[in-house]
């Protein structure tokens, strides 16, 4: 998502949102701001990092945004220097009405696919408040191991996954 998306995102603004973004964007959906304002914030410091960064996560057939995905920034960013100095951090959101229909799960793969292939990303973390319950079981599913803990200055204490990878995973092949 570019800067003008992610603005009118922010600002609330669905009509110009859906007219910048070619799609459906719900009027109900709601996505974490702060974390657009993080990553637009990102973006406009350093506009090179645009496709590690935010997503929109359309659903094909009826051309409709359901949520959002991305890394936090490029691999091996300050704040994973001590538990994953090679990893990457991605984050995702999947508005309410549609979850558990396994689009945060596809999204996940897809994302760490284009990671895998493109850039040679071998080391995926999620961060995770640890009662997250539907976000720690997306991360066990997905075969994450948690490797450490950190106390985050806004969301407070949040458990560190790892998935790290030689080959692409056989159970992810057919995602
Ligand atoms: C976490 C979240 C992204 C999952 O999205 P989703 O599209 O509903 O997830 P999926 O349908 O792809 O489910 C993938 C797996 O996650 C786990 N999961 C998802 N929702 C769950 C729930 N309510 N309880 C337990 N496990 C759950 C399951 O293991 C599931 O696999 P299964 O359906 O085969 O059992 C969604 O609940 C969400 O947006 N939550 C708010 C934002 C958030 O917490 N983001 C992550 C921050 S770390």
């Amino acid at each position: 998502m570019a800067p003008r998306l992610l603005e009118a995102l922010i600002a609330r603004n669905q009509l110009l949102a859906e007219k910048i973004a070619g799609f459906k964007i719900p009027i109900d959906l709601v996505l974490n701001t702060r974390t657009l304002r993080n990553r637009l914030r990102q973006l406009n410091a350093s506009p090179e990092v645009q496709p590690w960064l935010l997503r929109a996560i359309v659903i094909q057939q009826s051309q409709t945004m359901c949520g959002r995905i991305g890394f936090h920034s490029e691999p091996g960013p300050e704040d994973l220097r001590n538990v994953a100095a090679d990893g990457v951090e991605l984050g995702y959101e999947i508005g309410e009405p549609f979850r558990r229909r396994g689009i945060a799960n596809e999204a996940a793969l897809a994302l760490m696919k284009w990671a895998y292939e493109e850039h040679g990303q071998r080391c995926f973390v999620l961060s995770i408040n640890p009662g997250n319950i539907p976000s720690l079981g997306m991360a066990r599913s997905m075969g994450f191991r948690e490797i450490g803990s950190h106390i985050d200055e806004e969301d407070g204490l949040e458990l560190y996954f790892e998935r790290r990878l030689g080959s692409w995973p056989s159970e992810w092949t057919s995602e």
